[in-house]
């Protein structure tokens, strides 16, 4: 298939969706399809992960579909086995996973402090480390961590804005590491974006938040894919390292 990863194979984490509607994994593994990469779709629920797969290939694309825990290192090992033992190799990692807590400091339990540090931190530690070898094996690649705004400003959600902030530190670090092997690390902090992760925060708190921006419009999950899909491909080759804020606005405004 021809398009901006044409050739290129991709692993997406939270591939599928946990609702009805469009999520920031799904809609980022479409896009890599039609821009020509081979994707691994990636999901602890299977079935999500079909879903996707689904989509992908009534539009004529290429995909598979993949159950694991990218909270444990044998599951991230795995994934990228089935890349290359599928496909020959790899060249992106898309690191999208992320379970939201809308907790506040003295709200917050160790347990769920634990659980969002492994779903939305460890995570990308152990799928990036699992993708290293293969990603220096084909003389490089690109991996994307999915950040959120959530990390740059002051919300009241503690373990998910520490998690997610933690997400931009990794990011700069493995960025430092990994470029003497051509890989390029770089986040996408969305914003506020209208995703079936958030459908339960209602209609008044979804006019909210898509006025709360200088742009004033909604962002859905093709906005943020649109992102991945640069910094996915050699158009960025020059680009590591980096934030990408894609969020209408939202951290340069000084209203609330
Ligand atoms: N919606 C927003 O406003 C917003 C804003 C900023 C950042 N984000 C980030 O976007 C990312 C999620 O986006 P989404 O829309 O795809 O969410 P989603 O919840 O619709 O989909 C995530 C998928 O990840 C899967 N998953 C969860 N834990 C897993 C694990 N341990 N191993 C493998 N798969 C797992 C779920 O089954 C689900 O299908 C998260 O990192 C989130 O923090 C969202």
């Amino acid at each position: 298939m021809p398009g901006r990863l044409a050739g290129k194979v991709a692993i997406v984490t939270g591939a599928g969706s946990r609702g009805p509607g469009l999520g920031n994994g799904k809609a980022t593994s479409i896009l890599f399809a039609r821009e020509g990469a081979r994707v691994l779709c990636v999901d602890l629920v299977r079935e999500r992960a079909d879903e996707t797969v689904g989509a992908i290939r009534e539009e004529g694309g290429e995909a598979e579909p993949f159950a694991a825990d990218v909270t444990r290192a044998p599951d991230c090992r795995a994934m990228v086995a089935e890349a290359v033992r599928r496909w020959g190799g790899l060249d992106i990692l898309h690191n999208n996973v992320g379970i939201e807590s809308r907790k506040s400091l003295v709200e917050t339990s160790e347990e769920e402090w634990d659980r969002v540090m492994a779903v939305d931190l460890k995570s990308m530690f152990l799928a990036t480390q699992s993708a290293v070898p293969a990603l220096v094996e084909r003389g490089g690649g690109a991996v994307i961590c999915v950040s959120s705004v959530a990390a740059l400003r002051a919300h009241g959600r503690t373990a998910y804005a520490a998690a997610k902030a933690g997400v931009i530190g990794f990011v700069t670090s493995a960025a430092g590491q990994l470029g003497p092997n051509g890989i390029r690390v770089n986040a996408i902090a969305p914003g506020m974006v209208w995703t079936p992760m958030v459908e339960d925060l209602g209609p008044e708190m979804r006019e909210r938040r898509r006025r709360a921006t200088p742009l004033g419009t909604e962002g859905t999950a093709w906005d943020v894919a649109w992102g991945a899909v640069y910094l996915a491909s050699d158009e960025a080759r020059w680009v590591t390292g980096q934030v990408l804020v894609i969020d209408a606005g939202l951290t340069i405004t000084t209203e609330r």
